[in-house]
């Protein structure tokens, strides 16, 4: 291999190996938003999702979801109680997502609003509890107690409660209990059991072994809200950013757009409460270092269902389906203007001085937007035009990433993409999800994209070792290699391919629409996959200008199943070799760098690699494929290295 040192090609973009956060697969409420209670505040429906009475609790004469004088306007529905028989199991249990995960002895807020009715009740018994073996969630007495405590003193009023519980013991699958004292009828509202361990110990914070892992990749940027959900099934159920942000007790949840949706399983109770909303995202950017990349809906829903698309201007008139007073184009426009405001502006300006009041006066230095997920076609691109036109106008240095739809055939950037490139498109985001096979296949997949023009987007992207949403999908070593040798040619073709994302990023264990992910979680531990590790090796190596690799005989990369892609890292002075050795034998090479002036002593390698394609991590097994960190010598300009079977190797030789 020579790898041409005096030949530097393109500089290599900064925001390389960025993150894809969805809300799927309980990514958000039950995993990076550790609230433990499922449905606090009794808006999502009648249904009382999260929540059971307890059995056989004779005192409970009645209950029901009401609306008679809420706490709030945009927080209007409340868990209306009525006790006649005075009893220690006149209450309601609530589940968590698939459990609560709590900790011996670390400290939990929990908080309720409650009113008094008629009649004689006065307190709150909270209890968190470890359910017995066998017991549902409604069944009174079988669980053990982990922490208790009783709030006293409620009045006619609505009034916040609050207690800290400690567990006494560690439990993933803890619930919590709330029964009253006395007979008549209690009202209660916005039951949160909230961990003071979050990440930067903040009142609202995430989860911090989850955000941990997001920040050791150092990724270049943190693309949000999605994937579909922000276009929803249909637009009425599309994301909203403004109804995100404020106080959390007041952000309306709306059930999930994969709620009951995917195929193969079924998650009826999945919602969105918003507690992690637009300035939780914009403040995890900044915390784990990624540029914020907010992608907005451009009034179309998911893979554009012909129904519902927004109508291009009022005079237009609502389409076929639509109500009289659906939203034009112009909302979604003003939508993500105020976006930009509300991120960037100063205190002085509507929007910016909602970001001020949220705590945060610095603006989140908003540089680039995307328009629309994964749409294609005549129907995006007249949405797309003037929205690109009027967010220019106002925000001429504000950055536009343009979708190319979904395609593992490589050809929507061209089909679809002619009047993109026409108008001056910025980055172009193109999504596939493909066989590991076609991974490694198309590791020359951007070597012949016109090298002016939009940047390349790899916004979405994983080997599906089984088919497409596939429930069977695993994150093999295979899947994670195969993206390893594709990602040789991302990285060779830096003067074309700006970012790239793998997706979605995170899953519960017991909660997903959709394999394979990134990184996986319970309710007390998460883990990397191989895939993750393939993602941080690139990112953590990025380098910052592309160095050409020339294989003998002019042979093509990934010829023998050997991917090879390199760059020099101007900040330590490294050369950085990317190898994946996908034959099953273990492989000598001579990587002769051409032209180098200076050379370290000793250079690292670090080794992700198994014998095993179908080698997995687990909860249990976090490590099983894991990067190996070794040191060898270098002697002379011609390295030489021996790459073990089945492997992805970073050589990083010092100059
Ligand atoms: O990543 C899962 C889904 O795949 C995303 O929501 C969508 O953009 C794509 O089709």
């Amino acid at each position: 291999l020579t790898v041409q040192v005096n030949k530097p090609g393109a500089p290599v973009s900064q925001k390389m190996y960025g993150l894809f956060f969805e809300d799927i697969n309980f990514a958000a409420d039950g995993g990076l938003y550790p609230e433990l209670v499922k449905n606090k505040s009794f808006e999502t429906d009648d249904h009382l999702i999260g929540w059971k009475a307890i059995r056989g609790a004779a005192g409970l004469a009645d209950y029901r979801v009401s609306s008679d004088r809420p706490i709030s306007n945009a927080n209007n529905h409340f868990l209306r109680l009525s006790v006649k028989t005075a009893g220690p199991d006149a209450g309601f249990v609530n589940e968590g997502f698939r459990g609560m995960g709590v900790k011996q002895g670390a400290e939990y807020t929990f908080s309720i609003y409650a009113r008094r009715g008629p009649g004689s009740i006065g307190a709150l018994n909270v209890t968190l509890e470890e359910p017995g073996a066998g017991a549902g969630p409604e069944a009174p007495g079988a669980g053990h107690t982990l922490a208790q405590a009783q709030l006293t003193g409620l009045t006619g009023e609505w009034k916040k409660y609050s207690v800290v519980l400690k567990p006494s013991a560690t439990s993933a699958k803890a619930r919590l209990k709330l029964t009253v004292e006395g007979t008549g009828t209690v009202d209660l509202d916005v039951a949160s059991l909230f961990p003071k361990d979050t990440w930067g110990k903040r009142e609202n914070g995430l989860r911090p072994d989850l955000v941990q892992l997001l920040k050791d990749m150092k990724p270049g940027f943190l693309r949000f809200p999605g994937g579909c959900i922000v276009e929803g099934t249909t637009l009425d159920n599309r994301y909203q950013w403004k109804e995100t942000i404020g106080d959390v007790a007041s952000r309306k949840p709306m059930i999930n757009r994969w709620n009951k949706e995917f195929k193969h399983r079924y998650t009826p109770d999945y919602y969105q409460s918003f507690g992690l909303g637009f300035f939780e995202y914009f403040q995890l950017s900044e915390d784990i270092g990624a540029e914020p990349l907010p992608i907005l809906n451009v009034g179309m829903a998911c893979q554009f269902n012909s129904a519902e698309l927004a109508p291009i201007s009022a005079a237009k008139g609502p389409n076929a389906a639509g109500a009289a007073d659906e939203p034009t184009l112009d909302t979604f426009i003003q939508d993500a203007l105020d976006l930009i405001e509300f991120a960037n502006g100063p205190a002085s300006s509507p929007w910016g001085a909602k970001r001020v009041a949220m705590g945060h006066p610095a603006p989140f230095n908003l540089k680039m937007i995307g328009i629309g997920n994964e749409q294609w076609g005549p129907q995006y691109l007249e949405r797309y035009e003037p929205f690109a036109k009027a967010v220019k106008a106002k925000y001429p240095q504000m950055q536009l990433v343009s979708s190319a739809g979904p395609s593992p055939d490589g050809d929507l950037f061209d089909k679809a993409t002619a009047k993109l490139r026409e108008w001056n498109a910025e980055y172009i985001d193109e999504h596939y999800y493909a066989s590991p096979e076609w991974f490694r296949q198309h590791a020359d997949r951007y070597d012949n994209y016109p090298t002016t023009g939009p940047k390349i987007f790899a916004g979405e992207y994983a080997a599906q070792t089984v088919a497409i949403g596939s429930p069977d999908n695993k994150n093999s070593w295979d899947a994670a290699i195969s993206e390893a040798a594709f990602m040789t040619g991302l990285e060779r073709n830096a003067d074309k391919v700006a970012m790239a994302s793998y997706a979605p990023m995170l899953a519960h264990v017991d909660a997903w629409q959709w394999t394979p992910n990134m990184i996986w979680f319970d309710n007390l531990r998460a883990f990397g996959t191989a895939n993750y590790y393939v993602q941080k090796m690139y990112a953590t190596n990025k380098g910052t200008t592309m160095l050409p690799v020339q294989r003998a005989a002019g042979a093509k990369n990934g010829a023998d199943n050997l991917f090879t892609s390199a760059v020099a890292d101007d900040a330590s002075g490294d050369i950085v070799v990317k190898l994946v050795n996908y034959s099953a034998e273990a492989r000598p090479v001579a990587v002769n760098l051409q032209g180098v002036k200076k050379l370290g002593k000793t250079a690292k390698a670090i080794t992700l690699a198994s014998n095993d394609l179908n080698a997995v991590n687990s909860l249990d097994q976090p490590q099983n494929l894991a990067p190996a960190e070794t040191t060898f010598k270098v002697s002379s300009p011609n390295v030489t290295y021996t790459l073990a079977p089945r492997s992805f190797t970073v050589l990083r030789i010092p100059g």
